[in-house]
């Protein structure tokens, strides 16, 4: 995706002059009370790394400063540079990562710290060009803006989520943000009013107005250096903006978290599959959860319900593609583990009737709140070898780890991290 161009000056809610004195106003406000020792920062130095910017925005993607910034000292001790990061193994960096969310962004990381360092054996340094960056597995247009603005002290745009609510109150665009006319609307703007020679002194500015003082609920406009041209402010209506589709209330969906515990304490661990939630980091093996009218019922394999489905020709169109998500989300170890249990007399009814109503994680993810329910289940000796056997012949990556172990040595999400604490 390129950066939209803006037509003609009429196109804006603004006249040239404020136009034109936004960034100058914005500068002043940031040179005084913006923030300036944020460790990934660039702007004061004339030798900018442009892996530390890299590195930075993508963990700031979706996550706030205070959040990443123990996150980044930690990748930046283990992780010097790009050539480190893409030696790296994957299970090294989830171990890093693991607690920030979003584990699409760290997969993205390590593919793109291997495609940055193939870049520069070919070319002797970093991608030059806004294009270059984009081309970087989890750079999208504003990332890449932001890198050749503050990474390489170039020209570059940025438009994230906090610069499309400055520009939505500062110039009252009523369009939805999630539809592409506005998307486009608020590049141009972006654009028009980016300094050319500036670009990364404007761009940390702007992500520092947003945070601080342009915020989604209690905007600051009484110290805002946009305040005298910002259309919403002037109206009173500072928080009608951004103007954002309702989205879908998420549907709930609920699991069991096995804690199949040997008499020694070891659990059991599974690495979850590249692709779909928590992807290459480890888990407790799930079982998917169907509520029916307050009591729950466990999937004990996904195949097997399909077949009863496929029979159940009555089974409404609803509840039949309802069947299917579930299914899909098994992996194939959970499912082998899940025929498993049911041959052993091991889905216990407490683990089939929990009350997952009062499930003690909830984990928000995108698409959907999730309620987990810790099970516990000792197996002796004899049962354990016969699963161990079960899985090796599977060839699943798993390993036996008692809480501590897990948590000092495996990537684990947070939901996991909850759940070992309890
Ligand atoms: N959010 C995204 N990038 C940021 C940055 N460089 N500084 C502060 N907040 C940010
Ligand atoms: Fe945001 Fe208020 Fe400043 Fe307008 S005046 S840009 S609403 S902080």
């Amino acid at each position: 995706m390129t950066q939209p161009i803006a037509n003609s000056e009429s196109d804006f809610n603004h006249a040239s002059k404020s136009l034109d004195s936004f960034a100058p106003h914005l500068l002043d406000w940031f040179e005084i009370n913006g923030r300036h020792d944020l460790p990934w920062q660039q702007h004061q130095t004339d030798t900018p790394n442009p892996y530390v910017v890299w590195l930075s925005e993508v963990m700031l993607q979706q996550t706030q400063v205070t959040t990443v910034l123990p996150y980044f000292a930690r990748f930046m001790k283990s992780f010097p540079t790009v050539q480190d990061l893409a030696a790296a193994d994957w299970d090294t960096i989830a171990e890093h990562w693991a607690g920030l969310g979003y584990y699409a962004r760290a997969r993205n990381l390590h593919k793109g710290a291997k495609q940055l360092v193939d870049i520069i054996n070919e070319t002797g340094e970093f991608p030059q060009t806004l294009a270059g960056w984009e081309a970087i597995s989890g750079v999208g247009p504003s990332t890449a803006g932001a890198i050749m603005a503050m990474g390489l002290h170039r020209y570059g745009v940025i438009c994230d989520g906090n610069v499309k609510r400055v520009l939505t109150r500062w110039a009252a665009i009523d369009g939805d943000i999630t539809k592409s006319a506005t998307t486009k609307e608020l590049w141009a703007l972006a654009e028009r009013l980016t300094p050319r020679e500036s670009s990364g002194l404007f761009a940390q500015a702007m992500m520092d107005m947003g945070a601080t003082l342009c915020t989604r609920s209690k905007p600051a406009c009484l110290l805002c250096p946009l305040q005298d041209d910002c259309l919403a402010h002037a109206q009173g209506r500072e928080t009608d903006y951004p103007v954002k589709a309702k989205k879908q209330p998420k549907p709930s969906k609920f699991s069991n978290a096995l804690l199949i515990k040997d008499a020694g304490g070891n659990i059991l661990w599974l690495q979850r599959p590249d692709n779909g939630i928590w992807g290459g980091l480890w888990s407790l093996p799930l079982q998917f959860v169907e509520k029916i009218e307050g009591k729950a019922s466990v999937k004990t394999t996904g195949k097997k319900q399909v077949a009863n489905d496929a029979k159940q020709s009555n089974v409404s169109s609803d509840s039949r593609s309802k069947e299917k998500i579930y299914e899909a989300e098994f992996t194939t170890a959970e499912q082998i583990i899940n025929e498993w249990l049911a041959e052993n007399d091991l889905v216990t009814e407490s683990v089939s009737n929990s009350l997952l109503n009062d499930a003690p994680i909830k984990h928000s993810l995108t698409h959907f709140h999730w309620y987990l329910q810790p099970q516990s289940l000792v197996i002796d000796t004899k049962q354990m070898a016969d699963l161990k056997n079960k899985l090796d012949t599977a060839d699943i990556e798993c390993k036996w780890l008692d809480k501590q172990k897990a948590r000092d040595s495996l990537g684990l999400p947070r939901a996991m991290i909850k759940i070992i604490e309890i």
